[in-house]
């Protein structure tokens, strides 16, 4: 199945910077390097970001890390390649990229593994994950909503106006079944164009952390669970490649 590709990662993406709005990339990028540096077991220097979008993360940790981006939308890796200059970044899909070499990091942020639609590929996307892995590198995932802590009815607005396009985002939450649906709203002003609107459904795969960490183990990771992380209330997912 082809991943999940919401407007926001392609049609919108050169306005996906200001929507995601304030959110602190540099100290965020300061938590997982101390993580990294504590959890990790290999000591080196190279990091893997998976879901890496318009390179945010990758623009901080490239200063302490030789740094790749991977994504599967063009449309983000291009705006990652006009803010990274000389930095590796691939077009791939989580559950199936071979990048033939293994990394002391591999990070996958921002909810990026809550696009995947079935546990299935969540298997496969963590065993990935681990193959490119060296032996005692970490796997720091930020996992999406728990279901327990998903809001159904939930409206939610953002707005940015900056000077080349105003960009407004509503949003209402329900669930479908085992899934998250967010249902978007977008209107997008760019100067000296008439106003679009776009619209969408995102969907989500609800899983429990327990099940997550399973998964994980199961594709050799010794894993935990962090409340402590970088979106309030997903924590994080850390993994050590092997057993202890
Ligand atoms: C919410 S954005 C997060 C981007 C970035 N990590 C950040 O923190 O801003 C999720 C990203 O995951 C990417 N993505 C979704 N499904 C993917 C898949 N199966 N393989 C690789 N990337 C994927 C999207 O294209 C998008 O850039």
């Amino acid at each position: 199945m082809p991943p999940n590709r919401p407007l926001m990662f392609h049609r919108l993406a050169d306005h996906y910077d200001d929507l995601v709005g304030a959110k602190d990339y540099r100290s965020e990028t300061r938590f997982l390097e101390s993580l990294a540096q504590s959890a990790g077991r290999s000591r080196g220097r190279a990091w893997l970001d998976v879901g890496c979008g318009t390179g945010r993360h990758l623009s901080f940790l490239r200063r302490h890390y030789t740094v790749t981006g991977l994504d599967a939308s063009r449309a983000m890796l291009r705006v990652a390649r006009r803010r990274l200059p000389g930095v590796r970044l691939v077009l791939g899909d989580m559950r199936t990229f071979a990048l033939h070499e293994t990394f002391d990091v591999v990070s996958c942020l921002y909810s990026a593994i809550g696009h995947l639609a079935t546990e299935r590929d969540l298997r496969a996307a963590f065993a990935n994950f681990a193959r490119h892995l060296k032996p005692g590198g970490v796997a720091i995932i930020e996992p999406w909503i728990d279901p327990s802590d998903y809001h159904s009815s939930f409206t939610h607005l953002v707005t940015h106006r900056g000077p080349s396009a105003t960009v407004v985002r509503m949003s209402y939450s329900s669930r479908r079944g085992g899934h998250s649906a967010v249902h978007y709203h977008y209107l997008i002003g760019e100067n000296g164009r008439p106003i679009g609107h776009f619209e969408e459904v995102d969907i989500g795969l609800l899983v429990p952390r327990d099940r997550l960490l399973a998964l994980m183990e199961s594709a050799g990771l010794t894993a935990r669970f962090q409340r402590e992380g970088l979106t309030p209330g997903r924590g994080l997912l850390v993994g050590i490649h092997g057993r202890p």
